[in-house]
């Protein structure tokens, strides 16, 4: 394996996205970086700095604070961590609470900006799986392989609530929704399948199946560059 490769893993909440990434990484010995956990480490930040979410100037709060969050990943597919100001916030990012605000503060460009610094520096030489919204269009356009997963909401739905061990799988469906309206029109890096992405629909397969596609993807392009 070419351990200077850049996969780029995009499409919508709950398509598959992070478990295969992680598995791909692991199986191939590469990093793995999750930007949505970044995206919600920053939520949790602005969170606790007193935004008001429900005002109407929430981006102007949100990029008055942009610069101030110092926020850290490690890149191990094993142990992956996320950390801000120095706190383990990998359980807080996974809360109702930062989930219903992740899509608002994404959207604010000073701090995609903020962390498309980060994330090109974690990249760096590259051997990396990068998942998100915006990896094969804006943070990676060299990437060597880039994959856009997606799948039918129900699925997503019920992945997600089988994940959360627990919750309402109309009210899951429509919060995806929800998220995917916001990410995906929004004027800065909005979430888009990246000219030369493999579509991949992963409703019919199992996650194994979806992992072993993936990574012989990965290893045909480690391959060939
Ligand atoms: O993948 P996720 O659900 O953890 O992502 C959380 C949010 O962050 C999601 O609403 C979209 C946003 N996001 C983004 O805008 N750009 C990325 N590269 C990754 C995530």
């Amino acid at each position: 394996m070419a351990s200077t490769i850049v996969v780029a893993m995009d499409g919508t909440s709950g398509s598959g996205k992070s478990s295969t990434s992680r598995r791909v990484a692991s199986r191939l010995g590469l990093r793995y970086l999750d930007t949505g956990a970044q995206f919600r480490a920053v939520t949790a930040a602005m969170i606790d700095a007193g935004v008001d979410f429900a005002a109407a100037d929430v981006a102007e709060q949100v990029a008055a604070l942009a610069a101030r969050p110092v926020v850290e990943s490690g890149t191990d597919p094993d142990a992956p961590t996320i950390t801000v100001d120095g706190h383990d916030v990998a359980e807080r990012i996974r809360t109702q609470e930062v989930t219903d605000h992740v899509s608002a503060v994404a959207s604010v460009p000073q701090v995609r900006q903020r962390l498309l610094d980060l994330q090109r520096e974690i990249i760096g030489a590259g051997g990396i799986v990068v998942e998100g919204r915006d990896i094969g269009s804006v943070v990676a356009p060299d990437a060597q392989v880039k994959l856009y997963l997606t799948a039918d909401p129900a699925a997503r739905a019920a992945r997600r609530t089988a994940e959360n061990g627990a919750g309402d799988l109309d009210a899951t469906q429509a919060d995806l929704l929800r998220r995917d309206a916001i990410d995906s029109g929004r004027a800065t890096a909005p979430a888009v399948a990246a000219d030369g992405a493999v579509h991949l629909d992963t409703t019919p397969y199992t996650l194994e199946q979806v992992v072993d596609l993936v990574a012989g993807l990965v290893e045909q392009a480690g391959a060939t560059s």
